[in-house]
């Protein structure tokens, strides 16, 4: 650390991480569902860099397993084609030399038990000791949610050398479509793994934004004091996708809106701006804040659902230009389908800090643009001194960008230059790409979750307390909308800002959602 920190001209000095925090052991990862979609998006790719990067230790293997019979050389051969397709970079010869010979593959059911056997055995001939000749195995879930179940009643069949290998697990979201389901789930899966061996991934806490968030909390002593219901009006958590639902059908009919993004990354977002400050920066310190948060979230009834959640599907429309159709007229998606796509509501965390501060969550499918923000609208001034010369002043808000620009900025009210008396708004911006020029590397979400992981940093990984919390915040929006039909479907069309009543939500308080 710098040790001027006190002096005036601001040293631009980064903290150092020592070499040692960063040292990663050798590891074997044995992906179920390896040749899946996400295997072959996200996992293989970001595996792929952190290799290239030199961010992987020199001995690693990786384990495919799925259900299609083939050998290793083919898995490579597929698994270098889903690179080439959808990594960052172009594979180069000399990386993909080290990473091709780690790759292995094993044919398998995830419910049949000896396919494990047979995964045993090549964990025995592949897997890589560590320093300490313990064996770092990592099992990543790449499968959808209904194949977890045997996999966590199968996998223990594989410990045959107990006391060799050090496992943990890997587990993509959703995790459960409710409560009592991902109650079960842990209950299963903690029969053999203790919770310091789950990872439950949730990808937004690994974008670096989303990291800042805290860091832009703690680390500043000018906004904390003013983190509260006497400074603060309301917050805005925008979470707005132009994209549909690509080629997931059958997975986005099963979850809707509610439980792919406001059960996870909607809440974790809320959390992280509502948490109170952790006694320190480890991983259940944070986790302990988080799940304060959604303990204290107000439970909702059916009358406040119908009043204050709004869902909707959307229509055809345009989207930059183009035409696309309606969610009914999607590939495998039934004319009447009433999952839905657009999610907004208000929410009251009954707490110290926030009471009578209502935070406005807003998420959806073929929305106008892709965008991500949370904004944090202050209240005005206790006096309206300039309200002779300007009727209405914009408040001050605190608007942090996750996506697509990653970004920071500050709304105030100044006067306009002239010989009259008015108040002009203008922004104080800080744009990581602009501020931070040069070689800076933003590692997407999945470098960075991956190497945690392997690091064993829980820190951005969902513990099972917080889930089954988060479940309780929205089990009963999607027990209400199960049970009662949606007629109104399809209420807004493609391209839009989502239903009108989701901007009734907000104007009938007075207020408007900042991006509309
Ligand atoms: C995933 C959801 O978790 O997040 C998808 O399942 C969604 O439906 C995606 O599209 C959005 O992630 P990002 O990083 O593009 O905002």
């Amino acid at each position: 650390m710098s040790d001027d920190s006190n002096s005036n001209s601001g040293p631009s000095v980064v903290c150092e991480i020592l070499p040692e925090k960063y040292s990663i052991e050798p590891f074997t990862m044995v992906i179920f569902g390896g040749s899946g979609d996400l295997s072959r998006r996200k996992l293989l790719p970001t595996l792929f860099h952190l290799c290239r990067d030199q961010n992987l230790p020199d001995d690693f293997a990786i384990i495919g397993f799925a259900s299609t019979e083939r050998s290793d050389e083919e898995y490579r051969e597929l698994v270098r084609k889903a690179i080439e397709e959808f990594g960052e970079f172009t594979v180069h010869p000399e990386c993909w030399e080290k990473f091709n010979k780690s790759l292995y593959y094993v044919a398998g059911a995830f419910d049949d038990k000896k396919s494990y056997e047979k995964l045993s055995q090549r964990l025995e001939e592949v897997a890589v000791p560590g320093l300490k000749g313990e064996k770092q195995v990592l099992y990543y879930m790449a499968v959808p949610p209904q194949f977890l179940p045997a996999i966590f009643q199968n996998l223990p069949h594989c410990t045959m050398c107990t006391g060799e290998f050090n496992e943990r697990l890997i587990i993509e979201k959703p995790f459960g479509r409710d409560r009592e389901s991902a109650a079960e789930l842990n209950t299963l899966v903690s029969r053999d793994f203790k919770e310091n061996q789950i990872y439950r991934i949730d990808h937004y806490l690994g974008k670096e934004t989303v990291q800042n968030i805290m860091f832009f909390r703690f680390a500043n002593s000018i906004f904390e004091p003013l983190w509260n219901r006497r400074y603060i009006d309301h917050v805005q958590i925008t979470v707005a996708e132009s994209l549909g639902i690509e080629n997931r059908a059958r997975f986005y009919e099963k979850s809707g809106v509610v439980r792919d993004i406001v059960q996870n990354h909607m809440m974790q977002l809320l959390a992280l701006v509502a948490m109170e400050p952790p006694i320190g920066f480890e991983a259940d310190y944070i986790r302990n804040e988080k799940l304060k948060v959604f303990l204290t979230i107000r439970p909702m009834d059916n009358d406040y659902i119908d009043r204050y959640m709004v869902r909707g599907q959307y229509a055809e429309g345009e989207i930059k230009g183009k035409q696309v159709p309606s969610y009914h007229d999607e590939e495998d998606i039934d004319d009447k389908s009433q999952t839905p796509t657009f999610f907004a509501g208000k929410f009251h965390i009954d707490n110290w800090r926030w009471a009578g501060v209502p935070f406005y969550l807003r998420t959806g499918k073929r929305l106008n643009k892709r965008i991500t923000e949370i904004s944090i609208h202050f209240k005005q001034p206790p006096l309206r001194l300039f309200s002779s010369t300007c009727d209405i002043s914009d408040p001050n808000v605190l608007v942090l960008g996750v996506q697509p620009h990653e970004e920071i900025s500050l709304h105030l009210g100044v006067k306009h230059p002239g010989i009259g008396n008015q108040l002009y708004p203008v922004n104080m911006n800080f744009n990581y790409e602009q501020d931070l020029q040069g070689d800076i590397h933003f590692p997407l979400p999945y470098e960075r979750l991956l190497l945690d992981c392997m690091k064993g940093d829980q820190t951005l990984f969902a513990r099972q307390d917080s889930i089954e919390a988060m479940w309780e915040v929205v089990d009963p929006i999607i027990n209400r909308w199960e049970n009662t039909p949606a007629p109104e479907f399809p209420n807004y069309r493609a391209g839009t800002w989502g239903p009108d009543k989701a901007d009734q939500l907000t104007t009938d308080d007075g207020r408007q959602w900042r991006i509309r």
